[in-house]
C-alpha cells in the first residue's frame, strides 16, 4: 500500500500547508504528532500490516511534501514505543508484536473491539454481584443524627500527632514487613492487658489478632469457618454488615429475635433439625436495640454452645460505653469451652479510619487465622499499631474513654428528656444506657418514610432501623446517634421533630 496515498485519503495532508495537516481543529497539534498519531492508527486499526515494509524517511517526506525532519521525528517516536522496527540494510518494517496488543492503553472504537465470552465469576463472586454493599443512605442535614461515628472534634489529636512523629522520628522499623501476620506483638500484649483489666477477657496475646477493623475479622471468621450452604443464626434486627459478609458466602441465615435482654437465646432451639455452626451476637450493646445480653442468657448461650458444638461470634464494638451500671463481663470471659470468638474495634473508641480491631481466637484456631491474614493483605501499616501501642501503654486510651463516658452520657440524657419532653407517650425508647446511638418507637400512623421526610424539611436528619431487619417490616422505629451532635443541637432537632410530626 503507498502509505501516501492512505495518509493523504485520511486528512488530506498534501493539498494542506504542512501546519495545518488535519482538519478537524488539531491545527494546534505539531505536524510530527499528528502523523504519529495516523501512522499509528494505520497500523492497530490494520491498514498497515505486521511486518509490512513502509517508505523511507525521504520518500515519505516528499511524496507528503512535509520536511523529512518531521517525518524522521514521528518515526523515531514510533520505533521506541514499538509499533515500528528497522532491520539493517533492509529498512524500516511494521513490528510483529504491537505494544497495544499487549497494553490496549489506548481506547479503542467499537468497530475495533472483539466480543469475548463473558467472565465467568467465582461462586463467591457471584454472590457479592448479587449483594447491595452499599453503604445505608446517610441525612446531610443540619442536624443529623446518623449513626456509627464517634465524636471526632473530642479526639487528642495533637497527642496524636505527638506519637506519630516521635516514632517517624526516633526509628525506621515501621518501614518494613513484619514478621508475624497477627500483628505487631507490643500491640497485641497491651490489647491483652487492657481486655484482661477493662472486659474480663481471658487470654494471652498469642490468641489476638490485629484485623482491619470488626468488617475483616468478621470476613475471616466467616470465610475459614463457613461452607455454601451453611448454617449461621444471628440477631434479627442486627448488623447489617455482618450480614451481608454472611451472605456472600451464600450462608443460610437463621434469624433469631431480640428483647429486652437481648438475643432471646431459647429461640436457637427452633433451628435443632440444622446443624448450626455459628451464631453472630453483639451481647453488651445489641445492635441495634440497645439491649444488653442478661448474665442468665449469656450462660444460657454459653451451655447451648458447648452442647451442639456450635461457635460463638462475639462482636463488642462499643462495650466501652457504659453509663451507670458496672458493665457485665464480656462473653468469652465466661466460656470454659473455647466456643467464642471475640471482636472489639477502635472505630468508636479511637477513629474509623485508623482501621485497627482484634479478634480473640481459641488456641486451636490462631495459625490457621494468621496464614488467612498473611495471604490476604500481609499485615497493618506498624507505624499505627506502635502508636497505638504507646497510647494504650502511657494510659491515654483509659484516660481519652473516661473523659468521653462522661461525655456521651451527657448528650444521652439530653436526647431521653428531649424526647420525652416533646413526644411523651407518643414514644417508647428502647435499650439500656449504654452506646453511642439509641433505638426509639414513634408511635404514629406514619410511614418512615414520611416520617423522614418531614424531619428533612425542618432540617433534621433521621435513620429508619429497618434495613436492619432480616424481614422487613414497617417499624416506626428509627436510631438516634448522638455521639456527633453538641446538647444544644441535640435539643434543637428533637424540638424541630416534633414540630414536623405533631404540627
Ligand atoms: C455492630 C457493629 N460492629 C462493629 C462495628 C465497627 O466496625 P469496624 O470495626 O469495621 O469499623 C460497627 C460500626 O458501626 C457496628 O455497628
Amino acid at each position: 500500500m503507498d502509505l501516501a496515498i492512505l495518509l493523504r485519503r485520511r486528512s488530506a495532508m498534501v493539498e494542506d500547508p504542512p501546519e495545518a495537516i488535519a482538519s478537524d481543529g488539531s491545527a494546534n497539534v505539531p505536524l510530527n504528532r499528528q502523523l504519529y498519531e495516523e501512522l499509528r492508527q494505520a497500523i492497530l486499526s490494520g491498514r498497515l500490516l505486521p511486518q509490512e515494509r513502509i517508505p523511507s524517511t525521504r520518500e515519505l517526506a516528499k511524496s507528503l511534501g512535509i520536511s523529512r525532519t518531521t517525518v524522521t521525528q514521528s518515526y523515531e517516536q514510533l520505533l521506541s514505543e514499538g509499533y515500528l522496527e528497522t532491520i539493517i540494510g533492509s529498512g524500516t518494517f511494521v513490528c510483529a508484536q504491537l505494544p497495544d496488543d499487549l497494553l490496549r492503553s489506548t481506547p479503542v472504537n467499537e468497530a475495533e473491539k472483539i466480543t469475548r465470552p463473558p467472565i465467568k465469576l467465582s461462586k463467591y463472586g457471584s454472590e457479592l454481584a448479587q449483594i447491595d454493599v452499599s453503604l445505608i443512605r446517610e441525612p446531610n442535614k443540619t442536624i443529623s443524627f446518623r449513626y456509627g461515628r464517634p465524636a471526632f472534634d473530642q479526639f487528642p489529636i495533637k497527642l496524636w500527632r505527638k506519637l506519630l512523629s516521635r516514632h517517624c522520628r526516633s526509628n525506621s522499623n515501621w518501614l518494613d514487613y513484619a514478621t508475624d501476620s497477627l500483628g505487631y506483638k507490643h500491640l497485641r500484649e497491651a490489647i491483652a492487658r487492657y481486655l484482661s483489666r477493662s472486659r474480663a477477657v481471658e487470654c494471652s496475646p498469642d490468641q489476638v489478632l490485629i484485623t482491619n477493623g470488626t468488617q475483616q475479622a468478621l470476613y475471616l471468621v466467616t470465610r475459614l469457618l463457613l461452607d455454601p450452604g451453611e448454617a449461621i443464626a444471628l440477631e434479627d434486627p442486627g448488623y447489617l454488615s455482618a450480614r451481608r459478609i454472611f451472605l456472600t458466602q451464600g450462608a443460610q441465615l437463621l434469624p433469631v429475635a431480640v428483647d429486652e435482654s437481648g438475643l432471646v437465646v431459647k429461640e436457637l432451639a427452633n433451628y435443632s433439625d440444622q446443624l448450626l455452626k455459628l451464631v453472630y451476637v453483639t451481647p453488651s450493646h445489641q445492635f441495634p436495640t440497645g439491649a444488653i445480653l442478661s448474665l442468665p442468657r449469656r450462660l444460657e448461650l454459653l451451655a447451648w454452645a458447648q452442647q451442639t458444638g456450635a461457635l460463638i461470634i462475639e462482636d463488642d464494638y462499643d462495650s466501652e460505653y457504659r453509663y451507670g451500671d458496672r458493665p457485665i463481663p464480656a462473653l468469652q470471659g465466661l466460656d470454659r469451652s473455647d466456643s467464642v470468638l471475640y471482636i472489639g474495634t477502635f472505630s468508636k473508641v479511637l477513629f474509623p479510619s485508623l482501621r485497627i480491631g482484634y479478634l480473640v481466637l481459641p488456641p486451636s484456631l490462631v495459625s490457621l487465622f494468621s496464614r488467612a491474614k498473611w495471604l490476604s493483605d500481609r499485615q497493618l501499616p506498624l507505624l499505627e499499631q506502635q502508636v497505638l501501642t504507646d497510647f494504650i501503654e502511657a494510659g491515654h486510651l483509659e484516660r481519652h474513654l473516661r473523659k468521653m463516658r462522661s461525655h456521651y452520657d451527657q448528650c444521652r440524657q439530653v436526647l431521653v428528656q428531649a424526647l420525652n419532653t416533646h413526644f411523651g407517650e407518643q414514644v417508647t425508647i428502647l435499650g439500656e444506657k449504654a452506646g453511642l446511638h439509641l433505638m426509639v418507637r414513634l408511635h404514629t400512623s406514619l410511614s418512615d418514610e414520611e416520617i423522614v421526610e418531614r424531619a428533612a424539611r425542618v432540617g433534621v436528619g433521621m435513620m429508619s432501623a429497618q434495613p436492619h431487619y432480616i424481614n422487613p417490616r414497617c417499624t416506626g422505629e428509627f436510631i438516634f446517634g448522638y455521639a456527633e451532635l453538641t446538647k444544644p443541637q441535640i435539643q434543637e432537632g428533637i424540638h424541630r421533630l416534633a414540630q414536623a410530626l405533631m404540627g
